[in-house]
């Protein structure tokens, strides 16, 4: 009920994925929208917003200035006022809340029909950039409670690993900040991904002496025609994978499980860059990016997270959502210390249904 798409201008904040969404829910809904992004984001995301026909604003920087994309939201409030409704994807519950109720609903059937008798979910691995995805795990811990949540996130931009910072190049995620809605508590161990191993494993995945090599490999043909399937961020999340598995020293029965969010669709631009930086691909390369990026990938820069590291992340959200963004400290120390905080926001599933159908009733849908 806070948006009048008659009079007013939905505004996507993101870095890329979440405005495209929300870009084409506004042109579905014959509404108008505001795509934020940065302008280092890839090529094929700002083509794809100009067909749907959204209105652009590119921010300065690229994956992880984010907060030059909050300061454009104020900008705009302050110019447009109520002429525009800022949708955040960083502090909207109902982000995490569709993840709760929906993706580990989905991943959950799934582990139904995949695991064996004798086998068990170690962790759900999920790389946050507004932490929305990470919060199929706060489910997941309710079904499979000996299960670990690991949060992903660039070693060049390695906030929730050393409070770091720094320009990366795995779009989607990490972001310089910690997400209003992440439920740091329930985050068990962090992994800062080499956004260059990303790279040479996109390049792998995706050049043609690449998939000849994964083939005499041995690597089934249908996988290596999937493999497209998994974009930079998806890649990441595989990695991450591997080092979890490598850390805690899994068996054949211990199962990870973890998230491709988007695919290749939105970086030909990003191989042809790499063609360009490196030159062409060849078998000699694809052998050391296997050896060095898959089976070599070590366990470094991976931290079980104990209750003070936790804590120190938590501590992040002051900086960005008190000072900067004007939330309540009440409710940030709630987030750490209420219990039903986090529940309370994430179990309302049904009420957002309930709401939809009287919203859908109303306009005739
Ligand atoms: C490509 C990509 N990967 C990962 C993510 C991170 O997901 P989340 O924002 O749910 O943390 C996003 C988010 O938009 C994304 O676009």
């Amino acid at each position: 009920g806070g948006f009048d798409p008659t009079t007013q201008k939905a505004v996507w904040p993101s870095t890329g994925n979440y405005c495209r969404g929300g870009a084409y829910d506004a042109a579905l809904l014959g509404c108008e929208s505001v795509a934020i992004l940065p302008q280092e984001m890839s090529r094929e995301r700002f083509d794809w917003l100009k067909k749907i026909g959204s209105e652009i604003i590119a921010t300065p920087g690229c994956e992880s200035n984010v907060k030059e994309i909050y300061d454009k939201c104020w900008e705009l409030k302050k110019e447009r006022g109520d002429k525009v409704v800022i949708l955040n994807q960083f502090d909207e519950f109902g982000n995490c809340m569709w993840h709760y109720a929906v993706t580990a609903s989905a991943i959950d059937e799934v582990l139904r029909s995949q695991l064996g008798p004798k086998d068990h979910l170690f962790a759900y691995i999920s790389a946050t950039g507004s932490a929305g995805t990470i919060g199929a795990g706060d489910r997941l811990k309710e079904l499979y409670p000996h299960m670990k949540v690991v949060a992903s996130e660039a070693l060049q931009c390695p906030t929730l690993y050393n409070n770091g910072y720094g320009a990366h190049r795995i779009e989607g995620i990490g972001d310089k900040h910690i997400p209003w809605i992440h439920n740091v508590k329930n985050t068990d161990v962090v992994t800062a991904i080499d956004d260059e191993a990303c790279m040479h494993v996109m390049r792998l995945f995706n050049e043609d002496a690449g998939k000849t090599y994964l083939s005499e490999l041995g690597v089934n043909k249908d996988v290596i025609e999937r493999l497209s399937l998994m974009g930079i961020s998806g890649i990441g999340n595989m990695l991450s994978a591997v080092k979890t598995a490598k850390h805690f020293e899994l068996t054949e029965r211990d199962v990870l499980f973890t998230i491709f969010t988007d695919s290749m669709e939105m970086y030909g631009s990003r191989l042809d860059e790499e063609r360009a930086r490196l030159g062409a691909y060849s078998h000699e390369k694809a052998a050391v990016d296997w050896n060095r990026h898959l089976a070599g990938f070590g366990t470094d820069h991976l931290q079980e997270l104990t209750y003070a590291d936790r804590k120190r992340i938590h501590n992040l959200k002051y900086f960005t959502w008190v000072e900067q963004q004007g939330k309540d400290v009440a409710e940030l120390n709630a987030q750490w210390y209420d219990r039903e905080y986090f529940p309370n926001h994430l179990r309302r599933a049904d009420e957002y249904d309930r709401m939809i159908a009287e919203f859908n009733k109303e306009v005739g849908l």
